[in-house]
């Protein structure tokens, strides 16, 4: 997969080509995403990104769904949506990934001016986007960008084994299932039917 993107060797002065995500840049978005948003950087958003969130996309918004190349080779992608409510139509900037050695030459600001660009013809006067806030580069690139507003979002995880209520519904579950085993497995076979 990483034959398909860009080296450490390649000159920063190249041309940066958008172009729609095709079928065939599906699992090379996929591989560059996955080597991105990895979980020591992105505590959260790295269990998110699956092959699903690339296929579902594609299926569903591939207007929004844009790739940069140079040099034919994929350099890095965008992944977005519009969302319509009260008559205002918002775009929202899901996933947008670089290629390592492609970052800090503008590939993210021609992606994002791409993506506005037609979200603007398709209706959209806000844009929204969202990222972890120890991610200083995406902050100071979306900020750079002319995004602001900033509000810090609260995430909250369980332990479901250690809480008391649905803990106990946890071993409750498990013993059931492991019932239903023992169950299955002392169960006598059944009388074949009498022949004529
Ligand atoms: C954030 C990201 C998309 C920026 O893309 P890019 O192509 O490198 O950005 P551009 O070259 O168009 O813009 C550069 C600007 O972004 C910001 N920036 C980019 N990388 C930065 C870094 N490592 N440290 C600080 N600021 C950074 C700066 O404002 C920079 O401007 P400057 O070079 O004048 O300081 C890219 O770093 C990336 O893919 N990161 C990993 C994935 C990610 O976090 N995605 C966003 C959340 S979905």
């Amino acid at each position: 997969m990483t034959d398909d993107l860009l080296s450490p060797e390649t000159p920063a002065s190249l041309h940066v080509n958008i172009r729609d995500m095709e079928i065939d840049d599906l699992a090379t978005v996929y591989h560059l995403g996955e080597s991105l948003f990895t979980s020591d950087l992105y505590p959260y958003i790295y269990r998110t990104w699956d092959q699903w969130e690339v296929i579902g996309l594609y299926n569903t918004d591939p207007e929004y769904c844009l790739v940069a190349e140079i040099d034919e080779q994929l350099a890095g992608f965008i992944l977005g949506t519009t969302i319509t409510k009260a008559s205002w139509v918002y775009g929202y900037i899901i996933w947008l990934g670089i290629s390592p050695h492609c970052q800090r030459r503008g590939v993210g600001d021609k992606l994002v001016d791409r993506l506005v660009e037609r979200m603007i013809e398709d209706g959209a006067r806000f844009m929204m986007v969202d990222t972890d806030p120890e991610n200083i580069p995406a902050v100071n690139f979306f900020t750079r960008k002319g995004f602001g507003n900033i509000r810090k979002h609260v995430f909250l995880s369980m332990n479901l084994s250690r809480h008391d209520y649905y803990g106990r519904l946890i071993a409750y579950e498990r013993d059931k299932a492991e019932r239903a085993v023992w169950k299955r497995s002392r169960r006598r076979p059944t009388k074949p039917a009498p022949t004529e």
